[in-house]
């Protein structure tokens, strides 16, 4: 039977990680992580010195970090290749042969590539990306299903020393286009089409309308064969993956890159309508992924460890590659949707593959509630050790039910908060140490100096809501937004005088634990996935019919916030039934379905103050259906609000 969710659940109970669970630990106590976390912020240079010795380094770094407000450079003069430290240094261990990706596809194939394996995957790919023309420092995309091949395109990238941006699969050739174009992209990686929900998702014929529209510094696009689906070859231009993997041989030494050497380029939104190319580098990111692996995933040997993310979000590239690549650790990844071909489709793959520690997002979890316990309690979930979460603040109901019912009441639960540009975990428990409260993420990891602030940039006391600010800086930091520093430093450091400003607000309870509210910039976060209003609102008013759009977020039991646009139609122009439908259909085919609106409302005028700034705190509380409250004497014309209201 599913479960009411929305009913209001109040839990004060503490969880403390069981005796059994912070005896094997690495983080073992609150004394251990209150030292080390002291240490790492009072002498990051010694703690960080002593976290990066666990990686292979081709020349040892002369400085762990040069900081030049708002522009860090961490381990400044070393050299090491992120696909070496992924794969090479397991071979001649005991990892040699031991699952690095366990997969299994959505139609129900099964594979496994041992590290050996992988390893020889990567290194021949990374002779195809050289062979199609790609050079230390270029720029891929990859366009991917959730298949092996996409982590070895990245790996094989970060091998070669090319820079990749992964575009989320459910993009449109649209975002394809303009990402390709920001970036300078001379090389993409796709596949024919993936699964998703039973169909199959027309990937390279997305790259090819992409292609159409722009993009013309593409000069090669590799292909694999995953669907089957018919699709277009443009000779010259279009080449089979499997083809190219004849030609080249299984060795490639990885490349000696700088510290600083860009990894990849990830777009998300911002509070403007353009993506921002969020830029990471390559020792940095790697340690921030390897530790929060290693401390709060606590990886071990034995793990089988499932992130259930999309490689085209920064959670599958730190969490699913990079993280637990570089432990040595066995990743499960899985193609498809989790409600196909029936709704107990993770707990089936986790009883099956005995997976041991579980990463998912609040938003699927309050689906699995609504899809009511029996799809759970058929399954033996007893392999589990540990529980995640990520992208959101989780509803204690939410929270109290995974601990329950997926968790078996014996597994930890880290709520982890961290962002794109964060690179990796940033407040999140330790689960050998850290007593946890549902709906809280705790507290800091090591080398995280977070802080609540006013609009002053004073620190604000307990209990009291504030904007979340970070005032060091951590090794998988941003760099940059891709091709623009001062865009970067004007919407990062300059909100808050030294500090990053992460976009979201937050308070601090009695114990220090950071309570995350959400963003309070113009940012949505629609079932974990971010998405920008002013980006909505571009693509609305570029549609012949629109005068003017206003978008907002509503509260959404499923997806924390569902999106509501607010259009006035131009003159001449009807607000007809139809019309909303066919807005709904061109912002899913400008920006792509994880972009739908779920409520498009027409409106005579939208609600300005006198100096014409749209009132978006109204709007809120008009889509949410709440009485407007608050001061309305700057409206300028109130009948504007009685009509939106009105309207369906
Ligand atoms: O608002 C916060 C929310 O997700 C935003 C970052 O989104 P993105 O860059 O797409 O990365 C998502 C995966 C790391 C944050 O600004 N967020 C993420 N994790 C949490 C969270 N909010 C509350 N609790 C979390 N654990």
């Amino acid at each position: 039977m599913s479960q009411n969710i929305s009913s209001v659940l109040v839990e004060n109970r503490v969880f403390k990680p069981s005796k059994d669970f912070a005896k094997r630990a690495r983080i073992s106590s609150m004394e251990q992580y209150r030292k080390m976390w002291k240490e790492s912020i009072a002498k990051p240079d010694r703690f960080w010195a002593r976290e990066a010795a666990d990686l292979v380094w081709q020349k040892k770094w002369t400085k762990v970090l040069d900081w030049k407000l708002p522009f860090a450079k961490w381990f400044v003069g070393g050299k090491l290749n992120v696909s070496e430290n992924c794969l090479d240094r397991h071979l001649g261990t005991a990892r040699q042969n031991k699952a690095a990706i366990i997969w299994e596809g959505e139609p129900g194939e099964k594979r496994v590539l041992t590290y050996q394996q992988l390893h020889r995957e990567v290194c021949k790919f990374a002779n195809v990306l050289k062979r199609n023309g790609a050079k230390k420092g270029d720029r891929v995309i990859i366009y991917m299903p959730m298949i092996p091949e996409a982590a070895v395109a990245m790996l094989a990238c970060a091998r070669v020393g090319a820079v990749h941006s992964v575009v989320f699969g459910g993009f449109s050739a649209d975002s394809i286009k303009d990402r390709i174009e920001d970036c300078g992209a001379s090389l993409v990686v796709t596949a024919d089409g993936g699964y998703r929900r039973g169909s199959i998702v027309p990937l390279k014929k997305n790259v090819d309308d992409a292609l159409k529209a722009g993009g013309k510094n593409i000069k090669k696009v590799i292909v694999f064969k995953r669907a089957g689906n018919d699709i277009h070859i443009e000779e010259g231009r279009d080449v089979w993956w499997h083809r190219e993997m004849e030609y080249v041989d299984a060795k490639c030494p990885p490349t000696a890159l700088d510290s600083e050497h860009p990894l990849f380029i990830l777009y998300t939104s911002g509070s403007t309508g353009k993506p921002k190319g969020i830029l990471h580098t390559t020792a940095g990111y790697l340690i921030q992924c390897y530790t929060t692996c290693k401390y709060v995933f606590d990886l071990r040997d034995e793990d089988v460890y499932w992130c259930t993310a999309d490689i085209g979000w920064v959670t599958g590239h730190s969490y699913i590659v990079y993280g637990p690549l570089s432990m040595g650790a066995t990743a499960f990844m899985y193609e498809g949707a989790p409600n196909w071909p029936e709704n107990d489709r993770f707990w089936r793959l986790i009883d099956e593959y005995k997976v041991t520690v579980f990463y998912t997002a609040p938003t699927a979890i309050r689906a699995f509630i609504r899809w009511g316990d029996e799809w759970v309690t058929k399954h033996d979930l007893s392999s589990l050790r540990l529980l995640g979460t990520v992208g959101e603040p989780i509803n204690p109901e939410a929270w109290m039910w995974y601990h329950k019912l997926i968790g078996g009441g014996r597994c930890p639960i880290v709520d982890t908060w961290w962002q794109t540009e964060t690179g990796g975990h940033m407040i999140t428990p330790f689960p050998g140490a850290t007593p946890t409260k549902p709906g809280t993420a705790t507290l800091p990891f090591f080398g995280v100096d977070a802080a609540i602030v006013d609009d002053d940039g004073k620190e604000v006391p307990m209990n009291v809501g504030g904007k979340l600010v970070i005032r060091k800086p951590w090794p998988g930091m941003l760099r940059s937004i891709y091709g623009d520093k001062a865009r970067y430093k004007q919407t990062y450091w300059s909100e808050v005088k030294g500090s990053y400003f992460a976009g979201d607000g937050a308070r601090r309870d009695k114990d220090g634990y950071f309570w995350i509210v959400g963003r309070i910039d113009d940012v949505l976060n629609v079932a974990g996935h971010r998405i920008g209003t002013a980006e909505l609102e571009s693509v609305l008013v570029s549609h012949p019919a629109v005068a003017e759009a206003a978008v907002v977020g509503r509260p959404d039991e499923l997806k924390g916030q569902a999106i509501v646009c607010f259009v006035t139609v131009k003159n001449g122009q009807q607000a007809h039934p139809e019309l909303r439908e066919e807005l709904r259909k061109y912002v899913r085919h400008v920006i792509g379905p994880v972009a739908t609106p779920d409520d498009i409302r027409f409106a005579e005028a939208l609600p300005k103050t006198r100096s014409g700034k749209i009132m978006r705190r109204l709007l809120k509380q008009v889509a949410s259906g709440q009485v407007v409250t608050g001061d309305t004497t700057t409206l300028e014309d109130l009948g504007v609000l009685a009509k939106l209201a009105n309207d369906d």
